[in-house]
């Protein structure tokens, strides 16, 4: 039999007051003194054992209590890291934010570019006289003999100052009215008008306006160039029958240019002629 630990000895007291010792060691009574030594003995020793079992029971608990404890902290530490990389990717995410945001500008930026370059396809604003009209510094002619800059424009009348539309001093092929549209425009088409005369004036109806018209166009009024049809040959346009109608010619393919010139080729009575273009 080995000697009671110190610890174990400790552990059974405290279990003997609570548990075993009362029901297993029966208080001596006068008619029980026969009990001996040896029960006592095997009894105690049992005793003993059954406490050495539940320390180790509690040693083993405590053990996996523990790991249990360890496993934690390791969990632990690794939302911690976790945490961290979770503020380092949000940090990312804002400044990819941010690159998204510049790139979408630039979009937006290169949209508009885009936009000027390639209009959408309806593109039939009035360019010389319509929403945003050109100032009559930028109507040119090669020569007039009314002031023209007001009296070429589509929708002039004759009135006390204006004329009823452009007529040049010259009659002849190259007299034109040129418009100068500040940049590069879209032209898809030309309409003309010949010349208003209020009814009756002077008991003259000065049926006067241009039949056939040819276009040129340029970046440069000194590299201008004639609009050709598809086989490379100068093209005419239809022009005016009456003085007041509008004629409208739509080009079989668009313009591109800053500058555009009408240069009457055929005309009735006089060279008259009030002009607009559409485009975008
Ligand atoms: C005018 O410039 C624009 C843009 O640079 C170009 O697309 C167009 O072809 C030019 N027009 C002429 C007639 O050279």
């Amino acid at each position: 039999m080995s000697p009671l630990s110190s610890k174990t000895a400790l552990l059974l007291v405290t279990l003997c007051a609570t548990l075993y010792c009362v029901p297993a060691i029966p208080a001596p009574s006068p008619t029980s003194t026969a009990v001996g030594t040896g029960d006592l003995y095997s009894a105690v020793s049992k005793l003993q054992l059954k406490v050495e079992h539940q320390a180790m029971l509690l040693n083993s608990q405590s053990l996996l209590l523990m790991q249990q404890m360890q496993l934690l902290n390791q969990q632990k530490q690794q939302l911690e890291l976790q945490k961290r990389e979770h503020e380092l990717q949000k940090q990312q995410i804002e400044q990819q934010k941010l690159q998204i945001n510049q790139q979408r500008q630039q979009i937006v930026q290169q949209k508009q570019q885009y936009k000027s370059h390639f209009p959408p396809e309806d593109c039939k604003s009035l360019l010389v006289s319509g929403k945003n009209p050109l100032p009559g510094a930028q109507i040119k002619v090669t020569s007039s003999i009314y002031p023209y800059e007001e009296a070429a424009r589509i929708y002039s009348i004759q009135d006390g100052k204006l004329s009823g539309s452009w007529a040049p001093q010259t009659q002849n092929r190259y007299q034109w009215l040129q418009f100068d549209f500040g940049r590069v425009r879209k032209i898809t088409a030309v309409l003309t008008k010949g010349r208003n005369i209020a009814i009756g004036t002077g008991g003259h109806k000065y049926p006067q306006f241009v039949q056939e018209y040819q276009l040129h166009y340029g970046n440069n009024t000194l590299l201008m160039r004639a609009y050709q049809d598809v086989k490379g040959h100068i093209q005419s346009f239809p022009g005016n029958f009456d003085q007041d109608t509008i004629q409208e010619n739509v080009l079989p393919s668009p313009i591109y240019a800053r500058y555009l010139r009408i240069n009457p080729v055929l005309w009735k009575g006089y060279i008259s002629m009030r002009a607009d273009v559409r485009g975008c």
